[in-house]
C-alpha cells in the first residue's frame, strides 16, 4: 500500500482547467491512514486502446483513490476544487452525520471552484462503500468523479488478496453539448453520438428473469442507454485492464462496485466463490456457487471471495448481449501462468445467484408482520409529463415528491414498486441501512440481507425496513442518476431536526 500520498498536494496539476486538458491521467491510488486530500480536476484519460477522453477526477485518476480506513477511526478528507464547475463528495452507503452527506442545498452549498471542504466522520460500519460527487451528479459522475472507500473491519479475517474493481460505462464519443458543464463542451463536438449504435444498452441476458420487461434497455422515449458504448473497470478497457495477480492456495476477496447506470452480471471463471457481502455488509453462512451471475446494479457493491485453486488464466467478466461487455473483464493472472491471447467474453445462459434466497437465515432486526411507526409506498414509474420522460414516485417529481416524515427511534416499512415497463430502478436510501423483507409477495428465505442500494426492476415488488436512527435530511433516490436527474428523488426527514445549513442561492446547488 502506498502511504505517501497521505498529506500530499497532488495532483501536480496546473489550477487552471483549460491547460490541465492537456494532461494525462496517472494510475488510481490505495491511500491509508485517516487525513486525505482530493483534490478535484479535469485530465485525459485513455480507457481503451483507441479512447481517450477528457475527464473529471479526484486526484488526477479515474477512478479516484481509493481510500481504506480502519473501523472506528475518524476520517478527515479535505476537498478542494480546480474544477470550472461546483463539486461535492457523497459517501456512498455510509452511515455519516448529515452535514457531512456531501448533497448541494441540502446539507452543504456545492464546494465552488478554488475553495475547499472538509468532511469529517467515524468509519463505523465496515465494508466496501464508494464516493462521489453529488453536484449535478448525472453529469459528474459519468466524467469521473468517483473512487472506492473501504471500511477495514477491527478484527479483519485475512485475505491474501484484496481486489476492488470499479465498473463504469462511457460514451466513446465524450459527453454531449447537452450537458450543463462548461469545460468540456470543446470536447464533445464529435460526430456519431452513439446513436447509429444499435446495440442494446444493457449487458443483461435476462436468462432467470421473470420481470416484464428488459431493463435499461432504449425505450425511444427516455434517455438512450445504447450510448454508453464503452464498458470499463477500474477505468480501463479490456487489455488495458490491470490484472489480478494470484498464487496457487490464495484466499482472494473481489470487490465489486458499480459507479455506473447499467446493470452487469459478472462471471467469475473457473472457480467457486461465495458473496461475502452485498453493500458491505456480510451475508450469513454464504453458499458456494460456481458459473453464476452476479448481478450488480447502479450504487451497489458485491465482495466475493474464492479460494485460488485452480492455475491457469481465468476472466472476471460481464457477461451479457452488449458488444460494450468486450471491455468489462479483468485477468485473475496465476503466477508463472502463461497468460494467452485476449478473449471475448463468454454469453453462454448462466442463472444469476438469487439473492433472495442466498445464504442462511439467522437473527434480524425487522419482520414482515411487526408494527411499524410508518408505513410508506413508492410507486417507481416513467411517464411523459409536459412533453418530456419524467421518472416519478407516486405520480410525481422532485422537489414536488412527498418525503417520508420520520422522528428518530421511528421504524419504517417503505413498500417499493416499479410501475415502468422497461427501466430498472436500483434504488439508494442515504445515512441508513435497510432491510429487505420481501420480494413479489415472498418472504425472502436466505440471509438477512441489508442494503443500502435495491434494484427494483420492471413489474417487482420488494417490503423494505429501517429505524430512523440518524437524524438529518436524507435522500432516498434512484441510481440510475438518468432518472434521479429527472425527477426519482424523495427525502426521509426527520421532523425535528434542526440544521444551520443556509442554501445560498448564488451556490448553484443541485442536489439531485
Ligand atoms: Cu451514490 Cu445519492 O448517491
Ligand atoms: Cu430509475
Amino acid at each position: 500500500m502506498d502511504h505517501s500520498m497521505m498529506n500530499h498536494s497532488k495532483p501536480s496539476q496546473p489550477d487552471n482547467g483549460k491547460t490541465a486538458s492537456n494532461s494525462k491521467t496517472e494510475k488510481t491510488r490505495i491511500l491509508t491512514g485517516n487525513e486525505f486530500a482530493l483534490i478535484a480536476v479535469e485530465s485525459n484519460q485513455q480507457l481503451s486502446t483507441d479512447v481517450t477522453l477528457p475527464v473529471w477526477t479526484f486526484n488526477n485518476s479515474v477512478p479516484g483513490p481509493e481510500i481504506r480506513v480502519k473501523q472506528g477511526e475518524t476520517v478527515k478528507v479535505r476537498l478542494t476544487n480546480r474544477l470550472p464547475e461546483p463539486v461535492t463528495i457523497h459517501w456512498h452507503g455510509i452511515p455519516v452525520p448529515n452535514a457531512m452527506d456531501g448533497i448541494p442545498g441540502v446539507t452543504q452549498n456545492a464546494v465552488q471552484p478554488g475553495q475547499s471542504f472538509t468532511y469529517e466522520f467515524k468509519a463505523e460500519v465496515p465494508g466496501t462503500y464508494w464516493y462521489h460527487s453529488h453536484q449535478d451528479s448525472v453529469n459528474q459522475v459519468d466524467r469521473g468523479l468517483y473512487g472506492a472507500f473501504i471500511v477495514e473491519p477491527k478484527d479483519a479475517d485475512k485475505v491474501d488478496r484484496d481486489y476492488t474493481l470499479v465498473l463504469d460505462e462511457w460514451m466513446s464519443s465524450g459527453i454531449p453539448e447537452t450537458s450543463n458543464s462548461t469545460g468540456m463542451s470543446e470536447m464533445s463536438g464529435m460526430s456519431g453520438m452513439g446513436h447509429d449504435n444499435m446495440n442494446r444498452g444493457d449487458s443483461e441476458n435476462h436468462a432467470e428473469s421473470n420481470a416484464a420487461g428488459n431493463d435499461n434497455q432504449p425505450t425511444g422515449m427516455g434517455h438512450n442507454m445504447s450510448m454508453y458504448d464503452l464498458f470499463t473497470v477500474n477505468g480501463k478497457s479490456g487489455p488495458l485492464v490491470d490484472k489480478l495477480p494470484v498464487k496457487q492456495g490464495d484466499k482472494v476477496r473481489i470487490r465489486l462496485i458499480n459507479a455506473g447506470y447499467l446493470s452487469h452480471q459478472i462471471h467469475l471463471h473457473g472457480h467457486e466463490f461465495y458473496i461475502a457481502a452485498v453493500d458491505g455488509q456480510p451475508i450469513n453462512h454464504p453458499g458456494v456457487v460456481k458459473d453464476n451471475l452476479v448481478r450488480i446494479a447502479p450504487g451497489e457493491r458485491y465482495d466475493i471471495e474464492f479460494k485460488a485453486n485452480h492455475p491457469g488464466q481465468w476472466l472476471i467478466e460481464d457477461h451479457g448481449a452488449n458488444k460494450a461487455v468486450a471491455g468489462m473483464k479483468a485477468v485473475i493472472a496465476y503466477e508463472g501462468a502463461d497468460l494467452g491471447p485476449d478473449r471475448p467474453n463468454e454469453t453462454a445462459n448462466l442463472a444469476a445467484v438469487d439473492m433472495d434466497r442466498y445464504g442462511q437465515a439467522g437473527p434480524s432486526s425487522f419482520t414482515l408482520d411487526q408494527k411499524y411507526t410508518l408505513e410508506y409506498t413508492m410507486n417507481l414509474n416513467t411517464e411523459m409529463k409536459m412533453g418530456g420522460m419524467v421518472y416519478t414516485i407516486n405520480g410525481k417529481t422532485f422537489p414536488e415528491t412527498e418525503p417520508l416524515n420520520v422522528k428518530k427511534g421511528d421504524t419504517v416499512k417503505v413498500r417499493l414498486i416499479n410501475r415502468s415497463m422497461m427501466d430498472d430502478h436500483p434504488m439508494h436510501l442515504h445515512g441508513h441501512f435497510f432491510q429487505v423483507l420481501s420480494k413479489n409477495g415472498q418472504p425472502l428465505q436466505g440471509a438477512p440481507l441489508i442494503k443500502d442500494t435495491l434494484n427494483v426492476r420492471p413489474g417487482e415488488e420488494y417490503i423494505v425496513a429501517f429505524r430512523a436512527d440518524n437524524e438529518g435530511n436524507w435522500m432516498f433516490h434512484c441510481h440510475d442518476l438518468h432518472h434521479a436527474s429527472a425527477g426519482m428523488v424523495t427525502e426521509v426527514k426527520y421532523t425535528d431536526y434542526k440544521t444551520n445549513f443556509k442554501a445560498d442561492p448564488k451556490a448553484g446547488n443541485m442536489p439531485e
